[in-house]
């Protein structure tokens, strides 16, 4: 018996082997357990005897049984070092890395200017109420923006906000004067999408309400933000214009930053793009958010930041911001 499993254990390969093994020799059912109970039928002197024999039969056979296990314990460590060898000189994987979205660029950049400018950031909901987004600015109730035409309505009360400019309306019922925020966000509208339309777009207002605001101030804050933002020769001009919040309004042109004159397509040719609506806060919009428009003025501007950040990357149709194609978003 000895002999046997010395070389049955010399020969074990791995550790299962080994287990069967010591249940073999070893177990409860295994030869040497039987092999003690057989002792019973033997007459009484022989048994000490045999006891002994068992014994270092016993012995023998758990030293060979400890060699076995160091034995594949060792071959087993050197195959796991085998297997998880690193091989240092193997050429690395490259991972592709994303960039920051054109409008995101575009947008830290609008941020950067005017948190420079001593603005700080507020944010309004996608979906509005009728009254933040018509009634609190002022806007008639013929107003032809209030057709379903043109707003998305998801009942009478309830809209996906055409414009940032409803977050006027919460900051100044929300906040004492003086007030200086800007507010970027989405914004709706039911148009058909082509080059220059998306029904899905960005905005971002500015809201400035203290004592003694003028038209001056809002002139000279948004020629020192065009030229922060498209070079410092960049020239604005205000153009007469109707919005039912401000009382003058305005739209604001700015001249072309990419190139001028003839043969410029970003441009048109012209030399200027319309790049903002502005004016300062009717008096009936302060009044409606309980700021007293005899003690305060205020101004306000609002702009596309797709027409920027097509502007600023000489992008050509608006839908390229919004489909995601890795061809094109990866070159910013
Ligand atoms: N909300 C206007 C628009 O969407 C822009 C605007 C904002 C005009 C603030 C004046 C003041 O066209």
């Amino acid at each position: 018996l000895e002999i046997e499993a010395r070389e049955v254990l010399q020969a074990a390969r791995d550790a299962k082997e080994l287990e069967n093994l010591r249940v073999k020799y070893l177990g409860k059912k295994g030869s040497l357990t039987e092999l003690l109970r057989s002792m019973g039928s033997l007459p009484k002197e022989e048994r000490p005897r045999m006891g002994q024999v068992a014994n270092e039969v016993r012995e023998a056979v758990e030293a060979a049984m400890n060699a076995a296990r160091d034995r594949i314990g060792r071959l087993e460590m050197e195959a796991r070092i085998a297997r998880e060898t690193i091989d240092i000189t193997m050429p690395g994987k490259v991972f592709s890395q994303g960039t920051k979205h054109p409008l995101t660029q575009t947008l830290d950049e609008l941020k950067e200017v005017f948190i420079g400018m001593g603005f700080t950031v507020a944010e309004g909901p996608e979906v509005e109420t009728v009254v933040n987004n018509f009634d609190m600015l002022n806007a008639p109730a013929n107003h032809p923006s209030r057709e379903m035409t043109d707003t998305f309505y998801i009942n009478e009360q309830v809209i996906l906000r055409p414009q940032t400019s409803p977050v006027q309306v919460r900051v100044m019922k929300s906040t004492k004067p003086p007030i200086r925020i800007i507010a970027p966000g989405r914004c709706f509208r039911n148009d058909t999408p082509d080059a220059t339309h998306s029904p899905m777009f960005n905005q971002l207002e500015g809201l400035v309400v203290d004592k003694g605001s003028t038209l001056g101030d809002l002139k000279g804050s948004l020629e020192i933000f065009a030229r922060h933002l498209f070079g410092e020769h960049t020239q604005i001009k205000f153009r007469p214009h109707y919005f039912p919040f401000t009382e003058p309004s305005a739209e604001v042109d700015v001249t072309c930053f990419k190139c001028q004159g003839e043969g410029c397509s970003v441009c048109k040719g012209s030399g200027w793009i319309e790049l903002l609506g502005a004016g300062m806060v009717h008096p009936n919009v302060l009044r409606n958010c309980g700021i007293d428009p005899e003690t305060y003025s205020g101004w306000a501007f609002g702009m596309g930041i797709d027409r920027i950040a097509m502007q600023k990357y000489g992008i050509d149709d608006i839908r390229l911001l919004y489909e995601n194609d890795l061809r094109f978003l990866s070159q910013f």
